[in-house]
């Protein structure tokens, strides 16, 4: 299997190894980064949706594999269950798994299927993983887009778009501009715990992305003019690397989300404290989660951490 053209030479190792749960890892810059992330000494535990690819990542990489279809929140909470299993604390989650849906469909959860794989899951798995991520600084890094900032259509009133006519781009931008305001959330929210959120955009990349749909953004990805334009997914990957490698105060800006490595502004959606509590609170009702209950797992798993751990560094 081609591992996007890493060489162990590219990376140098870390002398900081960490624990690392990524996301959407089976493919273009989750596998990249899993692989640059291995080469530099850290754990990570990979996830993907499809049970074949990830037992040959396994066999090729050596190492931990599981498997989650984002279109169905059991699924999610099954594989929080399965990580929780094989790790007492994570030091970094990169929610990397995410896609681009050219037509209208509601999962079996009742939600519109991009909104529910790129957005409420990615959120119901944090929740589920924040007491191991309260264990020293946890950082939750998203995988967004610069679509976040061109394309959005966000609509507080209609996230399940069963108001207006699906638009499969601006659906795929609100998603991706919410991963942005979930990471500023989180910050804001949890950075008392010692957990904080982050977002990137990691380029346009020639990986899978859109590569099954016939909408003109998978003809954009396909088309032999645009492939030479588009960014390996190991150049992409660096930037989840760079973020997952980074410290916080320092690389990381809680609630920063960023571009090519450096702190930039997505939509000014995402920057209005009403907008995106909004969105925090109308998220942890669709998938069930008391933010309460959430706060005290946390309390519970470390009864002896006196919180705040790191007023001095909440987010902008
Ligand atoms: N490519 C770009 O230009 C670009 C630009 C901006 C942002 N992004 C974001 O970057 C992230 C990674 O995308 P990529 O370019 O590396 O695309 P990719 O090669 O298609 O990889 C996407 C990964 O997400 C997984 N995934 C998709 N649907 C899933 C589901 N229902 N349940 C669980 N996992 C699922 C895929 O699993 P399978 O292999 O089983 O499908 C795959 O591992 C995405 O969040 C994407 O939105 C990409």
């Amino acid at each position: 299997m081609m591992l996007a053209g890493i060489h162990a030479s590219d990376h140098n190792p870390t002398n900081r190894p960490r624990t690392i749960v990524v996301t959407g890892a089976t493919s273009g810059i989750g596998l990249a980064a899993t692989t640059i992330l291995l080469q530099r000494g850290h754990r990570v535990i990979g996830v993907g949706r499809n049970t074949a690819a990830a037992t040959a990542l396994a066999d090729l990489l050596g190492n931990e594999w599981l498997t989650c279809d984002y279109t169905d929140f059991d699924s999610v909470r099954a594989l929080a269950q399965a990580i929780s299993n094989r790790t007492d604390h994570i030091d970094v989650l990169a929610n990397n798994a995410g896609r681009h849906v050219p037509h209208f469909a509601l999962t079996g959860d009742g939600y519109e299927t991009t909104l529910q794989v790129n957005h409420l899951s990615p959120l119901l798995l944090t929740m589920h993983l924040l007491p191991l991520l309260a264990n020293g600084e946890g950082i939750v890094e998203m995988t967004s887009s610069v679509a976040g900032r061109w394309f959005h259509d966000y609509r507080a009133s209609d996230f399940n778009r069963q108001r207006r006519r699906y638009q499969p781009l601006a659906a795929y931008s609100d998603s991706k501009l919410l991963n942005a305001m979930v990471a500023r959330e989180l910050s804001s929210r949890f950075s008392r715990f010692g957990i904080f959120g982050v977002s990137f955009h990691p380029g346009l990349v020639s990986s899978q992305f859109a590569s099954d749909d016939r909408s003109w953004l998978g003809l954009f990805y396909r088309s032999k003019l645009t492939r030479p334009w588009l960014l390996p997914p190991s150049k992409a990957a660096g930037r989840l690397v760079y973020l997952a490698d980074g410290e916080i105060g320092k690389e990381i800006i809680p609630g920063g989300y960023y571009e090519n490595n450096r702190l930039a502004k997505t939509s000014s959606v995402a920057y209005d404290r009403a907008v995106t509590a909004h969105a925090w609170e109308a998220s942890l009702a669709m998938i069930g989660i008391d933010e309460d209950e959430a706060v005290a797992a946390i309390a519970a798993e470390h009864p002896r951490i006196q919180y705040p751990i790191s007023p001095a560094r909440a987010a902008e």
